[in-house]
C-alpha cells in the first residue's frame, strides 16, 4: 500500500494510475489531511502543485511521521518542499522549465535508476528550481537547465526528482517509479483483477451478510461490474432495476436487458418511457430537463426499491475519481463532498445503507475487474452515454417523435462506426438534433426538414476532448443513408469543435 499526498497538482491522479498500473495498490489523501494510522503504507508520493513553495500560502505538510521512517518520493513541488525546508534553497528560475529535458544521471543510488539509460527524456513544468539541497542532500542526476534535476537524502530512503515520472513525455517515468517502488521500498506487486475480485467478494460477504441489496443499472460498464460483483458474493439477494426513461439509445432497453438476464443477474425492467415524456413536456432549458429527469427517476426507483421487502443496503456504480478529495488552488483545501441533503427529504432508498464495491478503482481498473469477471466486451467497450440520454443531444423541447427520429440517426451513425471498425477508436459518438429547420430537394419536391449534427470524439477522462478525424468516405455514406432512411431529417452535418472550449454534448 502506497500513500500519495497531493498538494493540488493536476498529475496527481496520474501518479496513482501510474502505480496501479504496476499492481500495486494506492490512496490520494489531501497532504493536510493525512490517514492517522501509517502502519499500513510502505511508501510514500509526494506530489507536484500549482503553488510556489516561496508563496506565503503554500502547502507545508508536515513530514515528521514519513520521513526518514518510510521510504519518500518527492516529485516537483514536494522535491523543492524538501529543499527549501530543510536547509536548501529554491528560487525563480532564470529559464523556463516547461516541456522536454534530457536526463544525465550522475550517480545512482539504491538502484533508483535501473534500467533508465543515459539522456532518457523528462518531462518538467515548474517555474521554480533547486539552487541548493536540503541538508545530507547529494545530487544523482541533471539536465541541461536544472541542476539538481534528482537528489537523495544521505542516511534516509528520502529521493527527490524535479521532473514529472507520472506523464506520458517522461519515456522511463514508470520505470522511475518501478525501481523507487519495487527496488526501494520492497512494496509487494499484488493488486490485480484477479485479487481484487477475491478480495471484495468475501468482504461483500461478510459485509453484507444475508440481507438484501438494490442497484440501478444503467447499461454502462461501472454499474454492470458492481452488478456481477454483487452478483458473485450474494446471488440473488442482489435485486438490480433498469428503467428505461425512453431516452436510450435505438431497441438499447431490450437488448441490454437481455444481456443482463443471461448474465444470471436478478433483473427487473421497468419501462417509465411516458412518464419521462410526461415529464419533459414543453421543457427547453438544458438544466431543467436534467432535474426533471433525475426527478422522474427517483420516484420511480424509490417506487421499485419499495416493492422488495426489507431491503438493507443500496449498491452504487461509484468509482475512485468520484471519491477523491481534492485541493482547491484558490483558497485552502477543499473537499468534493456531495451537497448536504436534507435528510428529512430524502425518497426512502436513499437512506439505506450504502455499498459502493468500484469506489477505489478508477475506469481502467472498472474495465480490467470487468474482464476478469468475464463480461462481455459489449458491455465493457461500450461508449459513455449520458444519464439524461438522448434528452440532451434534443436541443430545445423533447418529444416522441423527436426522440424516434434521433433514435434513428443515432442507431445508423454507432452501428455504422462498428461496421467500419472505428468504435474503438472513438471515445465517444452520438448524434444531436438541432432545433432549426432547413430547405432541400427530394425528387422535385422542396423540403423544408430537420438538420442532424454528428459528433464522435477522442478522449482520456471526458474532461478534454477532440473531434475525430473519421474517414471522408464514411461521413458521406453516414450522410446519404441518414437523409435517404430517416423521415423527417433532410441535412446532416459534423461537429468540429473540440472541447475546451465546447463541451462534448451540446447541452
Ligand atoms: P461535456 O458535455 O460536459 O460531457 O463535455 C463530458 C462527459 O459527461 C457526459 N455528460 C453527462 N453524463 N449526466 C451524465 O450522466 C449528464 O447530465 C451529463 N452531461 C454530460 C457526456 O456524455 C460526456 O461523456
Amino acid at each position: 500500500n502506497v500513500l500519495i499526498l497531493d498538494f493540488g497538482s493536476q498529475y496527481t491522479q496520474l501518479i496513482a494510475r501510474r502505480v496501479r498500473e504496476l499492481n500495486i495498490y494506492c490512496e490520494i489523501h489531501p497532504y493536510n489531511k493525512p490517514p492517522q494510522d501509517l502502519s499500513g503504507f510502505k511508501a510514500v508520493i509526494l506530489s507536484g502543485s500549482p503553488f510556489s513553495v516561496r508563496a506565503e500560502n503554500a502547502p507545508h505538510p508536515d513530514l515528521s511521521e514519513i520521513r526518514g521512517k518510510l521510504p519518500l518520493l518527492a516529485v516537483c513541488y514536494g522535491a523543492q518542499y524538501l529543499a527549501q525546508f530543510h536547509g536548501g534553497k529554491v528560487e525563480p528560475s532564470e529559464t523556463r522549465e516547461y516541456g522536454r529535458a534530457n536526463l544525465s544521471i550522475i550517480k545512482d543510488a539504491e538502484d533508483l535508476f535501473e534500467n533508465i539509460v543515459e539522456n532518457s527524456q523528462v518531462w518538467m513544468s515548474h517555474s521554480d528550481t533547486i539552487k541548493e539541497l536540503p541538508e545530507n542532500g547529494i545530487r544523482l542526476a541533471s539536465t541541461n537547465d536544472v541542476i539538481n534535476a534528482a537528489y537523495r537524502i544521505e542516511g534516509e530512503q528520502t529521493f527527490g526528482i524535479q521532473f514529472h515520472p507520472e506523464v506520458y513525455h517522461t519515456t522511463d517515468g514508470k520505470q522511475l517509479l518501478e525501481n523507487f517502488l519495487v527496488n526501494i521500498a520492497k512494496v509487494p506487486q499484488t493488486w490485480t483483477p484477479e485479487a481484487f475480485v477475491g478480495m471484495t467478494v468475501s468482504e461483500l460477504k461478510e459485509h453484507i451478510g444475508e440481507d438484501k441489496v438494490v442497484l440501478g443499472l444503467s447499461g454502462g460498464v461501472d454499474s454492470s461490474v458492481a452488478a456481477v460483483l454483487l452478483h458473485k458474493a450474494i446471488g440473488s439477494n442482489l435485486y438490480c432495476i433498469f428503467v428505461n426513461n425512453g431516452l436510450l439509445r435505438k431497441d438499447e432497453f431490450e437488448s441490454v436487458l437481455h444481456q443482463y438476464k443471461d448474465m444470471g443477474l436478478n433483473v427487473k425492467g421497468v419501462d417509465a418511457s411516458a412518464r419521462f415524456l410526461d415529464a419533459l413536456a414543453g421543457v427547453s432549458d438544458p438544466e431543467e430537463k436534467r432535474k426533471a429527469i433525475g426527478n422522474a427517476f427517483i420516484e420511480v426507483f424509490d417506487a421499485e426499491a419499495h416493492r422488495i421487502e426489507d431491503v438493507k443496503f443500496l449498491a452504487q456504480g461509484t468509482i475512485y475519481p468520484d471519491v477523491i478529495e481534492s485541493i482547491s488552488v484558490s483558497g485552502g483545501p477543499s473537499a468534493t463532498i456531495k451537497s448536504h441533503h436534507n435528510v428529512g427529504g430524502l425518497p426512502d432508498f436513499m437512506k439505506l445503507k450504502v455499498v459502493e464495491p468500484l469506489k477505489m478503482l478508477f475506469k481502467d481498473e472498472v474495465r480490467r475487474v470487468g474482464a476478469e469477471l468475464e463480461i462481455s466486451n459489449e458491455i465493457l467497450g461500450r461508449h459513455p452515454f449520458p444519464g439524461p440520454g438522448l434528452a440532451i443531444r434534443i436541443l430545445g423541447d423533447v418529444t416522441g417523435e423527436k426522440v424516434r427520429i434521433l433514435q434513428e440517426v443515432d442507431a445508423i451513425f454507432i452501428n455504422g462506426l462498428k461496421e467500419w471498425m472505428l468504435y474503438d477508436k472513438v471515445w465517444q459518438a452520438g448524434a444531436i438534433l438541432l432545433p432549426v429547420s432547413s430547405v432541400g430537394v427530394m425528387g422535385d419536391e422542396r423540403t423544408y426538414e430537420k438538420v442532424v449534427a454528428l459528433r464522435a470524439v477522442e478522449s482520456t477522462d471526458g474532461m478534454t476532448a477532440d473531434w475525430v478525424n473519421l474517414p471522408y468516405d464514411f461521413l458521406q455514406k453516414m450522410s446519404n443513408t441518414i437523409i435517404n432512411r430517416v423521415k423527417g431529417v433532410n441535412r446532416v452535418v459534423y461537429d468540429i469543435s473540440s472541447k475546451p472550449p465546447a463541451t462534448i454534448e451540446w447541452e
